[in-house]
């Protein structure tokens, strides 16, 4: 495809919503929830909280020049950029994270179909906190039908890439994305009037600092990088369908307080909910399927609610999935010259046997163990934690090291015509205070750092 001729998102509110429906998706209101649970609670989304500012925002404004400047999927990007270099490097462990994502993720969404079910069919009436425990367990755990929905999963997002950019990623997250919204505000004043719902805005608002330890640490990066689809070339492909008048320091300051808010909102909702009904707040990658359900039982109507919020979570996923699937997608069709419906089939087919595995490692699987963590952790940990923060450390360390300052302004404020106030503190957060900070905290989750701290202490 010519570079003139590459189809563009088609408003600009199309394309804040695009993005923000690619940011926003399982990571904000399946994942946020467990790791904030898992490690803590405020101790947790205070880091989540400066990892964001510090590293997010400048890798996200990093990757719009990117994508925009460039015009090509994540790996291509930097073979225009940098040719005979190996900085495509970049690209290829983005093309890898989107698969490896995606074989867990449609695994959660499919998840979401289940519940879509179990609520039309009335099923989530009428059952106790340990009920809704005990069915998620060995549903989860069961060998077809998490399969079967992660199966229709990926073939929706398969039919959804195959439709085109414009038509496709553009109107569904138009009209999904404000729904969503409201209903989380209504689900977050329900929680919150439920009896002992203090102690869930305790856990979530009082930081305990003792809390604060090296894996807290390095998850409450990853969950920055998740959240905000970052390091992994997503945003490169996404905003490589941006127009030449797109402001690329504002839809990414847009797209990085709605990801926030959304996943505060998430948090709001589901923890005075997991004290009130005495559900363990680190129950893990379960956490919001066992919770909300109580919360609808608490709702007049709330077989409809369930319904409502279940498929909203699904559209939610939906948007991610089809971004993820698109950094592959637009890898194979434009640097293999196939076409897109058989670059998608590929990319179907290696996400439908990742997620058959990681669904099984749930149960029949379970004791197939990587670094002691099942398939599904496995990958969750070895893209959040380790590929997205290197990803983005090394386009940090790109785009800082080797792009001339007067093109990356250039390309930043559309050719002089928006001003970026702030450019030089970006610049320098995006060249050092990103790459280091990163660096330090897997040096200091390899336990590294304090072997070297005792050397001279
Ligand atoms: N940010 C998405 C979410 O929160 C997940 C995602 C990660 C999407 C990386 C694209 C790239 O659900």
């Amino acid at each position: 495809m010519s570079i003139e001729k590459r189809v563009t998102f088609g408003s600009k509110l199309g394309v804040v919503l695009a993005t923000v429906g690619c940011a926003v998706g399982l990571g904000n209101i399946w994942r946020f929830p467990y790791m904030t649970g898992v490690n803590g609670g405020a101790a947790f989304l205070l880091i989540y909280f400066v990892c964001i500012i510090f590293l997010g925002f400048p890798v996200m404004v990093t990757e719009f020049f990117i994508g925009r400047k460039s015009r090509r999927n994540a790996a291509g990007a930097f073979k225009v950029m940098a040719p005979g270099t190996k900085w495509s490097i970049i690209g290829y462990n983005g093309v890898f994270a989107a698969f490896f994502i995606l074989g867990f993720y449609a695994v959660v969404s499919g998840w979401t179909l289940e519940y879509i079910y179990q609520a039309f069919s009335g099923s989530l009436s009428g059952k106790s906190a340990i009920d809704f425990k005990e069915d998620f367990d060995s549903f989860a755990g069961s060998d077809f039908r998490p399969i079967l929905w992660t199966f229709l999963f990926v073939l929706m997002t398969h039919l959804i890439i195959i439709s085109g950019v414009k038509k496709g990623i553009e109107r569904a997250s138009k009209i999904m994305m404000p729904i969503l919204f409201l209903i989380l505000i209504i689900l977050c004043v329900r929680s919150v009037t439920l009896p002992n719902a203090h102690l869930g805005l305790d856990f979530l608002f009082k930081p305990d600092f003792s809390k604060i330890n090296s894996s807290v640490i390095l998850s409450a990066m990853g969950q920055a990088f998740f959240s905000l689809s970052i390091g992994m070339g997503c945003l490169i492909t996404y905003s490589s369908y941006f127009g030449k008048e797109t402001n690329l320091q504002h839809t990414a300051l847009q797209v990085t307080v709605l990801d926030t808010l959304v996943a505060i909102l998430a948090g709001i909702m589901i923890f005075p909910a997991v004290f009130s009904f005495g559900i363990e707040p680190t129950a893990g990658p379960e956490l919001v399927f066992i919770t909300l359900p109580n919360v609808f039982n608490q709702l007049p109507l709330g077989n409809i609610w369930s319904l409502i919020f279940f498929i909203l979570l699904g559209v939610a996923a939906l948007t991610s999935t089809i971004s993820l699937h698109e950094v592959a997608t637009a890898y194979m069709h434009e640097e293999y010259k196939m076409t897109r419906s058989r670059a998608a089939l590929f990319v179907s087919g290696g996400i439908l046997i990742l997620g058959i595995i990681s669904s099984l490692s749930m149960g029949r699987l379970s004791d197939y163990t990587i670094f002691g963590l099942n398939f599904f952790d496995f990958l969750d940990y070895i893209t959040a934690k380790i590929m997205l923060p290197l990803g983005g450390m090394l386009i940090c360390i790109y785009v800082g090291f080797r792009v001339d300052r007067k093109v990356l302004k250039a390309e930043l404020t559309n050719e002089g015509t928006v001003p970026f106030y702030f450019f030089n503190t970006y610049a320098f957060f995006m060249k050092y205070v990103a790459p280091i900070a990163i660096g330090l905290i897997f040096l200091n989750e390899l336990g590294l750092l304090s072997k070297f701290q005792k050397l001279f202490v």
